[in-house]
């Protein structure tokens, strides 16, 4: 008998080497022949724990389940499940496939999390793993380019620049050194998507990795890791190794002649690091500060030399891309936003967890579909989209399409696909206090409108909340918002104001100004 129980993080925070133990203890006691497998996670974290059987008809689940869980799901399993009869345990969670909040995504970059164990490579092999490679192999280093130009494919770290555009770049870059970095340095608020990929399935991501290097002529590669995510460190370890032993990494790839190696490097917790030019200093050695933009790390990168920069999620989107088509990825999304986008639900919320979509569901479809209401039971007042340099969104801007233009449009961003809720009992004032101070403290120090602007934006904002001269405090809130964007060198300056604006406009009663009822 196979169970599989999850070797992710979430889940092992919630008990999940307890639970495998558990199992293993039962299983020797017992005298049954039982195989644990560790997998990855579904992405279905309010159920985590959450294990699942091998039967005939497909994957049978239980969550959230506890190590003194174990007896009574062993007893189900054995007079039940082992008897095609269907399971009745109050756990019991019926196909894993069929479960509503799995059935209505499009897994396309996900479609093996949870699935597989993520350091076997037969797992990873029998579900077309390194089938991109095996295909980009055969090809020219332009059209590996031109295959992702076409597939529409933008940066899923929060910019959305053209990944194909930025390879082309680098392609087109004459240097006897390039790089590949990949960006882990996954800091946005309610994210997880990047380290659900590291750590339920490393090869994509190593296989994208080398797909890059192949396309545009660089042989070293290194992901960059917060050192926040130590599961997602061993399990990337052990599969480099594999890929490593296995010959899709090193001297000789799949005995191409060609060479491509990648190594781990990990964080030291600053969010400013995974601004690209702040990580590559940090990668240098230094202190990770903001480089200038003119020369682009495209072209003038790690060591000077031209870089890919991607995020994890771009460069997991990669294998897909190659092994299916452009066309075949292109085909979902909308406008110019094309693919899938792994949303992250997180924050005052029932049921959180990995919402792999197309772009272009409304955000107020997508917290139907999946929520289950906020954990409180109390009403929603606003969604955090995009990170914490994201706007804050009232209810009445749910309807807005979940794609990149329209959330331009609305002067928010998608960012990296995070999405907080919060209830009626937020004091939005207290979020803009917040968005200012975590620039306080993330700021890497180079320019003065984020590092003394956001000093000054926390003191202001205390002063409208204590009624001292509030409308003249607002006006001058709204000067350094207008002084920031202009003046930063990058996004952690320019792009606080997208949060405390949202804030008071939106929802001024917060800020004790007149709203449109009272007007
Ligand atoms: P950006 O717009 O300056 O650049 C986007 C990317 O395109 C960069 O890699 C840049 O080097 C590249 N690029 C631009 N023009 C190019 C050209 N002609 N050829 C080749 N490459 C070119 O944006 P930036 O400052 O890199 O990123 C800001 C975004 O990062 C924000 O939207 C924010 O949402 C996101 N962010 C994400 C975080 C996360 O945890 N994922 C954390 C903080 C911010
Ligand atoms: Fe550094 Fe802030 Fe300037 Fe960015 S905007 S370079 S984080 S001081």
């Amino acid at each position: 008998m196979k169970i599989f129980i999850p070797r992710e993080s979430t889940a092992v925070s919630l008990g999940a080497h307890d639970v495998a133990q558990a199992f293993t203890h039962y299983a020797s006691h017992h005298d049954i022949d039982l195989k644990i497998i560790r997998n990855g996670s579904r992405g279905l974290f309010w159920l985590e724990p959450m294990i699942e059987i091998e039967t005939a008809q497909g994957r049978m689940a239980y969550g959230p389940v506890a190590s003194s869980d174990v007896e009574s799901i062993m007893a189900d399993i054995t007079d039940n499940i082992c008897h095609e009869k269907p399971p009745c345990h109050t756990l019991a969670l019926g196909l894993t496939e069929e479960i509503g909040y799995l059935k209505k995504q499009t897994r396309l970059t996900f479609a093996r999390a949870g699935i597989i164990d993520p350091v076997s490579l037969d797992d990873y092999l029998a579900l077309d793993g390194f089938k991109g490679l095996q295909k980009s192999l055969a090809l020219s280093t332009q059209e590996i380019v031109t295959a992702v130009v076409e597939s529409g494919l933008r940066g899923r770290g929060g910019a959305a620049f053209p990944t194909g555009i930025k390879w082309q770049t680098v392609r087109d870059a004459v240097a006897e050194q390039k790089y590949i970095v990949c960006n882990a340095d996954e800091g946005d608020s309610g994210t997880f998507a990047d380290k659900l990929v590291m750590e339920c399935d490393p090869f994509m991501l190593i296989e994208g990795i080398i797909i890059a290097g192949l396309a545009v002529g660089a042989n070293q590669g290194y992901i960059y890791l917060r050192s926040e995510y130590p599961i997602a460190d061993e399990i990337l370890q052990q599969a480099i190794k594999i890929a490593n032993e296995a010959g899709y990494l090193g001297d000789n790839i799949c005995g191409s002649g060609k060479s491509f190696n990648l190594e781990v490097r990990l964080g030291a917790e600053a969010y400013i690091c995974g601004e690209e030019t702040a990580l590559l200093e940090s990668l240098e050695g230094k202190r990770g500060m903001v480089r200038f933009k003119p020369p682009l790390p495209a072209l003038e990168g790690l060591f000077g030399k031209p870089t890919i920069v991607n995020n994890v999620l771009s460069l997991a989107a990669i294998p897909f891309i190659m092994s299916q088509g452009s066309q075949a990825y292109q085909q979902y999304g909308t406008n110019r936003s094309r693919g899938t986008l792994p949303f992250q639900l997180a924050g005052n919320v029932k049921q959180g967890g990995l919402i792999e979509l197309p772009f272009g569901s409304s955000l107020q479809d997508l917290i139907d579909d999946f929520s289950g209401g906020t954990a409180s039971d109390r009403p929603i007042k606003a969604i955090q989209v995009g990170g914490p340099l994201g706007a804050y969104l009232p209810l009445n801007k749910l309807d807005i399409p979940l794609d990149y233009e329209a959330f331009s449009q609305a002067s928010a961003v998608l960012g990296h696909g995070g999405i907080v809720v919060f209830d009626d009992s937020v004091d939005m004032l207290e979020q803009a206090r917040f968005s200012m101070e975590f620039c306080v403290v993330e700021s890497c120090g180079k320019c003065t409108p984020c590092r003394i602007g956001s000093t000054r934006g926390v003191e202001v904002i205390d002063r409208i909340k204590n009624n001292e001269r509030r409308a003249e405090n607002m006006t001058l809130l709204n000067d350094l918002c207008d002084t920031m964007i202009d003046g930063s060198l990058c996004a952690m300056g320019s792009m606080t104001p997208i949060p405390v604006r949202s804030a008071y406009n939106d929802f001024p009663q917060d800020f004790y100004l007149p709203t449109q009822e009272s007007n």
